[in-house]
């Protein structure tokens, strides 16, 4: 189900999984292979995550490897998505997808992995769940931004309604993610990744009619507009947006895990050395709270 260590290293490099993690993850990958019951369940998990290939929305349950030690717990998640690669990139193949949109789209999980050690100091993988859009054929990243291939629900189809579009329920949308560690988010990115995706999902998927574009983030909070100047980035990217909705639930912890790498940092020592460090922290230690934005635009 794995490849033996020397390509294991290689697949891992390729994953852009950080270089200091990639011995330990190769040692213990032996230790998953030699053990029956562990190979027993990365089969099962495997399993799980690829059923239903390429479909929106299904629900995936990795299963919790909670009887193994604390490291092979948290860093199971790698060998399922490396056991689970012949099965994605022939799906990829299948629908023409681009070696280098596969590899660039992948490579999340090297950037999870890069995030729990900024997190916890150790190797892991933060938020192994949101890897399994990845691994089905749901999420691609064209440049910038990642596109996630979506249905959108009853509240936002009534919004739409009211903006004239009437999308029914269920219409197929593309939700957009801004990936950590990959520059500044420039409006010129910004452009580029918008028609690599406006041609990427023309071509193939071509029976999928996308009508708009939808980004739930605390990047849309308006409360930013308060701090950081009209031509920052963060700014610029919010006007791509009209608003679909306001969150009134506080959404602290967002800002602070994507700002400051971990969501349980206490605000009163989180730094304050640029812009946007400064208004995360100011703001919370005045009382204030960060929300979700939600925006929209038509495709
Ligand atoms: C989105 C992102 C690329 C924006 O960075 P950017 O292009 O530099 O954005 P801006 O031009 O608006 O930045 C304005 C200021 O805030 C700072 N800033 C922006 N994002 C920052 C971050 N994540 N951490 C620290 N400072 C940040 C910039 O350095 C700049 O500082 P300065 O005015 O003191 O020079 C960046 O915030 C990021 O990588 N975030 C993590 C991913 C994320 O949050 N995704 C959304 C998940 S829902």
């Amino acid at each position: 189900m794995l490849p033996d260590a020397d390509e294991l290293a290689e697949v891992l490099l390729d994953l852009a999984v950080p270089h200091e993690d990639i011995n330990e993850l190769v040692r213990m990958g032996r230790r998953v292979t030699d053990d029956p019951e562990l190979l027993r369940f990365l089969e099962a998990s495997v399993e799980e995550l690829v059923r239903d290939m390429g479909e929106v929305g299904a629900a995936v349950d990795l299963p919790e490897l909670d009887w193994a030690s604390g490291a092979l717990q948290r860093c199971f998640p790698v060998y399922v998505f490396v056991a689970a690669l012949p099965h994605i990139r022939a799906h990829h193949r299948e629908r023409g997808i681009p070696a280098d949109v596969s590899r660039h789209t992948l490579a999340d999980l090297g950037r999870h992995v890069a995030l729990h050690r900024r997190r916890h100091g150790l190797p892991g993988v933060q938020a192994p769940h949101w890897l399994t859009h990845h691994f089905r054929g749901e999420l691609y990243q064209l440049g910038r931004l990642q596109f996630e291939r979506a249905r959108h629900g009853e509240r936002t189809g009534r919004m739409l309604a009211s903006a004239g579009l009437e999308p029914a329920p269920g219409t197929p949308c593309l939700n957009l993610h801004i990936p950590d560690f990959l520059g500044p988010l420039s409006p010129a990115a910004c452009d580029r990744s918008l028609a690599l995706a406006g041609e990427f999902f023309a071509r193939h998927y071509p029976e999928e009619k996308f009508r708009v574009a939808l980004c739930h983030s605390w990047l849309l909070d308006p409360q930013l507009k308060r701090y950081l100047p009209e031509d920052s980035h963060v700014i610029r990217f919010q006007e791509r947006f009209r608003v679909a909705r306001e969150d009134t639930e506080p959404a602290d912890t967002e800002p602070v895990r994507f700002v400051f790498g971990d969501p349980e940092l206490p605000i009163e020592t989180l730094p304050r050395r640029t812009s946007m460090e400064r208004a995360v922290g100011d703001h919370l230690r005045a009382g204030g709270h960060w929300h979700i934005g939600h925006g929209w635009f038509p495709w």
